[in-house]
């Protein structure tokens, strides 16, 4: 089913997001919603915030552009983005690395705005299962700042934040047009 997506100034975005202690059905069901959300949407992440839920859970797809990592690897062991795409993982932790790198970014629930945002070019990200394993994920790219990006959410955390001051006066400008 695809639900709705919480737009900038809904409070939930802003709430720093609690941990999943237990998987049930409704976990999964949610967890097939927000990938149907984000494929309908046309999204690379989609994080439970902005389908109204204040938990630690998050969606990610990459795989429409194999170019935009030069890595992945998955436990260990290199692997192709299909192996693990449509990425589900819920009480993430990444570790960051590498130089930091901007490039534009933009979000699902913040229509219409595009901004650059400086970011660690690699990530290593433990990433828990539904099923109680952990996927291991290292990579750099898009995938490195789509992971970021989704875990920024589940801390109330949105890419505006992150911009830099000077591009952050027209970004202002616009954000006080949707409402905030
Ligand atoms: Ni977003």
């Amino acid at each position: 089913m695809v639900l709705e997506i919480t737009q900038y100034g809904n409070p939930v975005l802003r709430k720093k997001c609690s941990k999943i202690e237990v998987v049930d059905d409704d976990i999964r069901k949610l967890a097939d919603d927000m990938i149907e959300t984000m494929e309908d949407a046309q999204g690379v992440g989609l994080a439970a915030p902005q389908i109204d839920k204040d938990i630690r859970m998050a969606v990610v797809d990459v795989s429409h552009d194999p170019e935009c990592i030069s890595f992945l690897k998955v436990n260990g062991a290199d692997a192709k983005m299909e192996d693990v795409m449509p990425l589900v993982f819920i009480n993430p932790e990444l570790e960051l690395d590498g130089p930091r790198e901007i490039e534009t970014e933009g979000c699902l629930s913040i229509r219409d705005i595009q901004a650059k945002v400086k970011r660690p070019s690699i990530v290593k990200a433990l990433l828990p299962q539904l099923d109680g394993s952990v996927l291991v994920i290292e990579a750099d790219g898009l995938l490195a700042r789509a992971l970021q990006h989704e875990v920024d959410h589940l801390n109330g955390i949105l890419f505006v934040d992150r911009i830099s001051p000077a591009a952050k006066v027209s970004v202002k400008r616009k954000l006080k047009r949707l409402g905030n």
